[in-house]
């Protein structure tokens, strides 16, 4: 064979591969309203940035059939390419081979790339749309994903990984995704479970639809699996580009510094309108934080779940930064088992991975009831008291109402080692509100005052002068100033800009223990 037929036979099969399961399949995936795993990686890549790995590997198995049935690249296309010119790995499943199926090959083509991902100090991207284990390959496809799990484990603090669900992910394959740090599902054509509905009526008579079992919306508001609902896979590979680029490429590195053109002296009259004076109606707090970013971008993580806190990634002069705020406007922006425990796991990836934290706080205490506490309220609002103890990157926080109690001290307050602690004149820092606190101290006096409806409100009107305010806070040095709501952007930026060298260690461990 001369060097040119070579060369066209290689085409030839380089263009078989690229067809995956072939026409037929690609076209029931069309029909479906879902794209090739190719066609996403057009999609995620910077053009002709992809450089494909093993596309030639093949499964060996021989039982049911499997022989005469052999895909060149096995299900999974692997590689790597640029977003935003900046290099990740990827692999992306191919439900038109076996339905996607993960066996020994396609096992160890995803390692190939997780190890790249690991020593190259790259985000590790994965596109995941399988029926599971592939069945005929038995307990090596069992094998394969452990494998994977192993080094989603190794890789987790170290690079990001970024996990978008597009179509099934069922069974002990929910655990990689799971362990990755964020999960992005498409709206109708994903679901995640452990078990399928048909399982499930079997073993406990209870009838539920896959939509309501694994959809992306009872993932994205229900159980705080997924952290984005994507409206269908353009807009879930846009989600993870903006993702990308708030992130560092790896643990030693810095996010990348975008010029985003707004002025970081920019200040803002309307900010001082925001917070209302009666100090129990509600406000939103994502009103007080688009204004104090860039361009007014937030990229909200767990948007639907856990609403009383929010979390997300934004700007501050180009620099990236994570913002954690209490929400007034759900359950009061009390704090509850699963706000903490999804602040907790921000505090914890924003830390991991170099990105300055901002916290605005606005918090009435910990959700009271039986519910919480069986529920186990203490083992999970220290989770997220852990996370902030322990994160060393660098830690401002902005008071704009209630500080009361337990939480005052969890939201980054100065003595878990906050580096910039700001309240505006509208701050509360108290034990406890002036109700409860007056209805506890005074509780005697007025029971004993002729009019104890006219005592009570004299004495809540003296708490709140004398606490309800954050000047003692102040002259303690809990709070390093009281600024004004319009300087806000300002002075976060300023406070920024000294912090950017921040150097802080805890104590050499081979690991904590997080109250999980
Ligand atoms: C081998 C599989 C497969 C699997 C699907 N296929 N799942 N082949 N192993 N796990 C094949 C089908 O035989 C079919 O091949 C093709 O993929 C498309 O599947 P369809 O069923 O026609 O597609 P659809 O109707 O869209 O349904 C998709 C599906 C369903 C919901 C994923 O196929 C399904 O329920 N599959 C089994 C899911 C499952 O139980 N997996 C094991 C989970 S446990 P042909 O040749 O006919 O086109 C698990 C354990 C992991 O994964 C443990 C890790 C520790």
């Amino acid at each position: 064979m001369s060097t040119h037929d070579k060369i066209k036979e290689l085409r030839e099969k380089r263009k078989q591969a690229h067809l995956g399961g072939g026409q037929a399949r690609i076209e029931a995936q069309h029909k479906k309203g879902k794209l090739t795993a190719r066609e996403r990686l057009d999609l995620l890549l910077d053009p002709g940035s992809f450089k494909e790995l093993d596309v030639f590997v093949t499964h060996r198995t021989s039982d049911f059939g499997m022989e005469d049935k052999k895909f060149p690249g096995d299900g999974v296309v692997t590689g790597h390419g640029k977003v935003d010119g900046r290099l990740v790995y990827v692999f992306s499943q191919d439900f038109t081979v076996f339905g996607g199926s993960l066996g020994e090959m396609f096992a160890k083509k995803v390692v190939k790339i997780m190890d790249l991902a690991m020593r190259n100090g790259a985000p590790c991207i994965g596109l995941n749309d399988s029926g599971g284990a592939r069945i005929q390959e038995g307990v090596l496809s069992l094998g394969g994903y452990a494998e994977i799990f192993f080094r989603n484990v190794l890789s987790s603090g170290v690079i990001p990984q970024i996990s978008a669900i597009m179509g099934p992910c069922a069974g002990g394959a929910v655990y990689s995704p799971a362990m990755t740090d964020f999960i992005l599902m498409v709206k109708e054509s994903s679901h995640m479970f452990i078990t399928g509905p048909e399982v499930i009526k079997a073993v406990t008579g209870e009838e539920v639809t896959f939509e309501d079992l694994g959809g992306a919306m009872s993932h994205n508001q229900k159980s705080g699996v997924a952290h984005f609902a994507a409206e269908n896979e353009e807009h879930c590979i846009e989600m993870i580009k903006t993702l990308i680029s708030y992130l560092p490429s790896n643990n030693l590195d810095d996010p990348p510094r975008l010029d985003t053109g707004d002025d970081p002296n920019r200040t803002d009259e309307e900010l001082g309108k925001i917070v209302p004076t009666e100090s129990d109606q509600p406000y939103d707090m994502r009103d007080i934080i688009l204004r104090v970013v860039d361009n007014g971008e937030f990229m909200e993580v767990h948007e639907h779940w856990a609403r009383n806190i929010v979390v997300g990634f934004a700007r501050l002069d180009g620099y990236s930064i994570g913002v954690v705020g209490n929400q007034p406007k759900v359950l009061a922006g009390t704090l509850d088992i699963n706000s903490s425990t999804k602040a907790g796991r921000f505090v914890r990836f924003c830390d991991a991975f170099n990105i300055p934290l901002l916290t605005f706080v606005d918090v009435p205490g910990f959700l009271p009831g039986s519910a919480q506490e069986y529920g186990g309220i203490i083992r999970s609002g220290s989770k997220l008291l852990y996370a902030y103890c322990e994160a060393t990157v660098p830690k401002m926080t902005v008071i704009t109402r209630k500080a009361y109690g337990g939480a005052y001290d969890v939201m980054c307050s100065k003595h878990i080692r906050a580096d910039i602690n700001f309240a505006w004149p509208s701050a509360e820092l108290a034990v406890m509100g002036p109700d409860g606190a007056v209805n506890i101290i005074f509780k005697k006096e007025i029971q004993a005052a002729d009019d104890p409806k006219k005592k009570a409100e004299e004495l809540v009107s003296d708490y709140r002068e004398k606490f309800a305010n954050p000047y003692i806070a102040a002259q303690m040095g809990y709070i390093d100033d009281i600024i004004e709501p319009q300087d806000t952007r300002p002075r976060l930026v300023d406070a920024l800009h000294t912090l950017l060298n921040k150097r802080e260690t805890r104590p050499a461990k081979k690991h904590g223990n997080i109250p999980l």
